[in-house]
C-alpha cells in the first residue's frame, strides 16, 4: 500500500493532463428544450479551441455555459459539470462575478459603453477595488496588449463608439484583459469585421493563445484552421439537441475528420 502511494505522478494523472476548462456530461435546457446533449470535452490551456458547426447547433450556448451567462436568461437548466481548473463552477459557493473575472467574454458585435476609450477599459478594474493610478496603468497595459494603444494613446478621452467596427472590437478585447482573466471566450468576434480588422483580430488571438485559454465560436472554416489548435465540431441530433460530433487537433479534424457529419459540414455540404 505504502510503495503505490509514493508513486510519481505518470502523464495518465489528472495534475499531468488537466484542462483549463472542462465539462462532463453537460445537458442544457431552455424551459423543456434541450439545447445541449450529453457534452463532455476538455479545452486546454494556452491554446485556441474552436466551437464549429451548423447554424443553431448551440455553439453560443455551450460558450455561455462556460461562464454562467446563460444563467440571465429565465428558465435555463444546466446539469453534469462544468469545471474551472478541476472544480465546478456551477456550486452554491462560486462567486459569479468572481468567476466571469476569471473567464472574460467578447461577443459578436462588439459592444464598448457609450463611454471613453479609457472608461470603457477602466470599468473593470474599478469595479473590482482598483484604484489611480493603479488604474491608468492596467488601461495602457490592456490597450498595449490589444494591439490598441498606439492608435488611441492621444484620445483616451474621445468616445469609444466613436471608433471603427475593429478598433472597437480590440477594445471590447482590451476591455477583457484588464480584469486579468484566465480564459477568455470569444462568439463570432470577427463576424462584423472587414478582411482587414478580422487579420488583426486573429494575430491578436494567437498572440494572447500564449498565455490564456481562448475559446472561439466561428462559422469562418479558413479561421478555425488559421487560429485554432484544437476543434469541437457540434451538430443537432434529431430532436434538435446540440451534440459534440467531433473533437480533436484542428489539423486532423480538416484532414481527416473521423465522423460522417464534420466531414460533411467542413466540406461545404451541410450547415
Ligand atoms: N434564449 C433562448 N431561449 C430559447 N431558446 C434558445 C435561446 N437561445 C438559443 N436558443 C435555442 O437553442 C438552440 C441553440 O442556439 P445557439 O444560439 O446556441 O446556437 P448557435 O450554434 O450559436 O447558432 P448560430 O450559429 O446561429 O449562432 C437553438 O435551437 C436556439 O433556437
Ligand atoms: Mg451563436
Amino acid at each position: 500500500m505504502e510503495e503505490s502511494a509514493t508513486q510519481p505522478p505518470t502523464a495518465a494523472t489528472p495534475s499531468a493532463t488537466a484542462a483549463k476548462l472542462a465539462m462532463r456530461h453537460v445537458d442544457f435546457h431552455y424551459g423543456p428544450f434541450r439545447a445541449l446533449k450529453d457534452i463532455s470535452l476538455d479545452i486546454h490551456d494556452r491554446a485556441i479551441t474552436a466551437i464549429i458547426g451548423p447554424s443553431g447547433c448551440g455553439k453560443s450556448t455551450l460558450l455561455r455555459t462556460f461562464n454562467r451567462m446563460n444563467e440571465l436568461i429565465p428558465r435555463t437548466r444546466v446539469t453534469g459539470d462544468v469545471l474551472l481548473d478541476g472544480t465546478g463552477i456551477y456550486g452554491p459557493d462560486v462567486d459569479v462575478a468572481v468567476l466571469r473575472k476569471r473567464i472574460g467574454m467578447v461577443f459578436q458585435r462588439p459592444n464598448p459603453f457609450p463611454a471613453s476609450i479609457y472608461d470603457n477599459v477602466a470599468i473593470g478594474p474599478r469595479r473590482h477595488g482598483r484604484k489611480e493610478p493603479d488604474v491608468q496603468e492596467i488601461v495602457e497595459r490592456s490597450l498595449c496588449r490589444a494591439a490598441l494603444w498606439d492608435e488611441v494613446k492621444d484620445g483616451l478621452k474621445g468616445p469609444a463608439l466613436a471608433l471603427s467596427a475593429g478598433q472597437q472590437q480590440l477594445l471590447c478585447i482590451a476591455r477583457a484583459l484588464a480584469v486579468e482573466p484566465e480564459a477568455i471566450l470569444m462568439d463570432e468576434p470577427c463576424s462584423s469585421l472587414d478582411p482587414a480588422a478580422t487579420l488583426e483580430v486573429e494575430e491578436l488571438m494567437l498572440e494572447l493563445a500564449q498565455e490564456y485559454a481562448i475559446v472561439i465560436v466561428t462559422h469562418n472554416m479558413q479561421q478555425a484552421a488559421r487560429v485554432s489548435s484544437m476543434s469541437a465540431c457540434m451538430m443537432m441530433d434529431p430532436d434538435r439537441a446540440g451534440v459534440l460530433a467531433e473533437y480533436d487537433a484542428t489539423s486532423l479534424i480538416f484532414t481527416n475528420p473521423k465522423d460522417k457529419r464534420t466531414e460533411d459540414y467542413i466540406s461545404g455540404r451541410i450547415g
